[in-house]
């Protein structure tokens, strides 16, 4: 059994699991969160893992002291005016069930994110979940407990019967207070945007900060993660099975060849005729999907950084952590 009350005891366990890279869920003031240390890319990989989503979404990053910010966020890119924001917003809001959305830190991989420069960051109102955050690395990335497609966890028990022993521990620290996730704010424009509606009211915002407050339009940018444009590389991207991939002969380094395994790899090498040296890239060794959701942003930012205009991609087998895999090469594909 994995579900343990909150202790001192249950909650240094849960932040030693977490450090050496596993999965605790723990109750915050909104809802229950599945977290992964922030900064470590293989137990972010294992969250989507355990979401079983068919596709990364970014991930809300929990704090728990102000003086970590600076290690989640880059505070220099933020504009005069979005700083007087978010000093205002954390002064009256945190802690609490609010999300700002911030540019993000280079210290946090790149899949915490899906892929995006900003991260959402919160600060919750929960003495377990803050005692856990502080006693970690003082980040850890979660999204709401649940598997895709279900509600959001108000209980251990819903995260108990929802993601079960998938998950490393389970603290129980009853119904959670608030109920409904935290609201989310973008504060780099003009007006203060609602991204997502939840715990912080917008009148509580209005009186606090702001009187413009503004919605983004339905849908819009619910789930950011998802808009293409955050997907593409600059470099043009082609998607392809196992057997298409080891016949295209490279053409120098502005191509790069981003394999999901070795095995084909070596298939590959065997069929070049030219001894050109394009860029190439494993996501893992072994074909480990785990491994290779978390070298997956890195990996594109590498080849993108070393100047290729072409990336030729194998597919990873299309099961688990290999359909979210899928999704964002088809999203970068252009
Ligand atoms: O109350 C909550 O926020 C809970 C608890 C565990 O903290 N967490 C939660 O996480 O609801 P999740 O992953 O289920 O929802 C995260 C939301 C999504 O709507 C996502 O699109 C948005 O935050 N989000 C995350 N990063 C973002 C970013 N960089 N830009 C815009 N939206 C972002
Ligand atoms: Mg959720």
């Amino acid at each position: 059994m994995n579900v343990l009350p909150v202790s001192q005891e249950s909650i240094q366990k849960g932040a030693s699991i977490l450090k050496s890279g596993g999965l605790v869920a723990f109750p915050t003031e909104t809802v229950y969160g599945l977290g992964a240390d922030a900064f470590n890319p293989l137990a972010l990989a294992k969250v989507f893992e355990v979401k079983d989503r068919p596709r990364f979404d970014p991930l809300i990053i929990h704090i728990a002291a102000i003086e970590t910010l600076e290690k989640v966020a880059d505070l220099s890119k933020l504009s005069e005016d979005a700083r007087k924001k978010l000093f205002l917003l954390a002064e009256n809001f945190w802690p609490g069930p609010l999300s700002i959305i911030l540019p993000k830190n280079e210290n946090i991989p790149d899949l915490a994110t899906a892929g995006l420069t900003t991260a959402a960051i919160r600060f919750p109102d929960n003495e377990a979940a803050q005692k856990l955050i502080a006693l970690s690395t003082g980040a850890v990335a979660a999204p709401s407990a649940n598997p895709f497609g279900a509600l959001s966890p108000t209980k251990a028990e819903h995260v108990r019967q929802g993601l079960g022993e998938k998950v490393d521990l389970i603290l129980d620290g009853g119904a959670a207070r608030i109920g409904v996730e935290s609201t989310v704010l973008d504060i780099s424009g003009e007006s203060i945007k609602i991204l997502r509606h939840g715990g912080t009211p917008r009148e509580a915002i209005v009186e606090k900060v702001t009187d413009t407050v503004t919605d983004t339009e339905e849908g819009a940018l619910l789930s950011p993660g998802m808009l293409k444009s955050h997907y593409a590389p600059h470099a043009s991207l082609s998607v392809h099975t196992d057997k298409e991939i080891v016949e295209i002969q490279n053409e120098g380094s502005s191509c790069a060849f981003l394999f999901f395994d070795e095995k084909t790899k070596d298939a590959w090498l065997c069929k070049q005729k030219s001894k050109n040296t394009a860029i190439i890239k494993v996501l893992s060794k072994t074909g480990d999907l785990i491994e290779a959701a978390s070298n997956l942003f890195k990996m594109l930012h590498e080849i993108d950084e070393s100047g290729a205009d072409k990336i030729f991609a194998q597919a990873s087998p299309n099961h688990g952590l290999g359909e979210a895999i899928n999704d964002r090469l088809r999203r970068g594909a252009n």
